[in-house]
């Protein structure tokens, strides 16, 4: 069973957010597998600190990826520089633990902009070249807050998260027919600074207590998920949102 989607040569991989945790974690495991992988970032002193720790050829670019122009620029560099992107990982995000009465106007478009619009630009913007290879792998990184509303995580992070599923199915509707697979993970408490440095000790208790795993994901097993989904043998799953939370939920 090897046609062109069981089976591939590694490819471009364009990592968001690659100077957290979780980014810098996948772009590890994808390194691993075989891709270049392109870190972006807002923070660029953190960016190229990252790109030098993965070393292997890996290449920073520090962007906003609220703004379309900023996307838009950027895409034309790691297209030069780099090659097309074949494997996009939607991974950068902003929290909010604001609830609905606290957040501001302000605040509610801050997250947007950055957890759904950013993906939505990318996207559209890498969609092309992945039309014309006919392969293509978009991973959009969801949360549990979609589905359970946010435990500790405010009405902007959950919305912009269960809003980043909308944006997962629709466009792998669009795109069954070109080789391409869009997927999400909705991952529960990584063991991350967003988690460990955000919550309160009281607040991680209590998430401890309903965990039944009994611990935090690791950014290791969440990479793991996006290897996966990145590789050519996961061609027939798309339109998924896979769920990590150690049986927080089940569905
Ligand atoms: N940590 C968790 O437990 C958890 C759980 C569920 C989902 N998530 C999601 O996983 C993703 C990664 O989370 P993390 O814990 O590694 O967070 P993190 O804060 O360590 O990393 C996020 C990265 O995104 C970058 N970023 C922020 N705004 C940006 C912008 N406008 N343009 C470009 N880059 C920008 C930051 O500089 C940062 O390096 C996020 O989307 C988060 O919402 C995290």
């Amino acid at each position: 069973m090897t046609d062109s989607t069981t089976s591939k040569e590694p490819t471009i991989a364009l990592v968001t957010g690659g100077a957290g945790t979780m980014g810098k974690a996948a772009a590890k495991g994808l390194i691993e597998s075989g891709h270049r992988v392109v870190l972006a970032d807002i923070n660029d002193e953190a960016v190229r600190a990252a790109a030098e720790e993965l070393g292997a050829d890996t290449y920073p670019i520090a962007f906003d990826i609220s703004s379309y122009e900023a996307c838009a620029a950027a895409m034309k560099h790691v297209v030069a520089d780099v090659g097309p992107v074949e494997v996009l990982v939607n991974n950068a995000g902003v929290l909010s633990n604001a609830k609905l009465v606290d957040t501001t106007p302000e605040e509610w478009h801050r997250v947007m902009s950055v957890n759904l619009d950013g993906a939505f630009y990318l996207t559209q913007l890498c969609l092309p070249a992945m039309r014309t290879a006919k392969w293509g792998r978009i991973i959009n990184i969801s949360s549990w807050a979609a589905k359970g509303g946010g435990l500790t995580a405010g009405t902007a992070y959950s919305v912009s998260k269960a809003a980043i599923i909308g944006l997962t199915f629709s466009t792998a509707v669009e795109t069954t027919k070109d080789g391409i697979t869009v997927n999400g993970i909705a991952p529960a408490y990584v063991r991350t600074p967003m988690v460990e440095k955000q919550l309160t000790p009281e607040q991680q208790a209590a998430v401890m207590q309903k965990i039944p795993v009994g611990r935090y994901c690791e950014p290791e097993e969440f990479a793991h998920v996006v290897q996966f989904l990145a590789s050519p043998r996961a061609g027939f799953i798309t339109g998924e949102i896979i769920d990590q939370n150690g049986g927080f939920q089940f569905d």
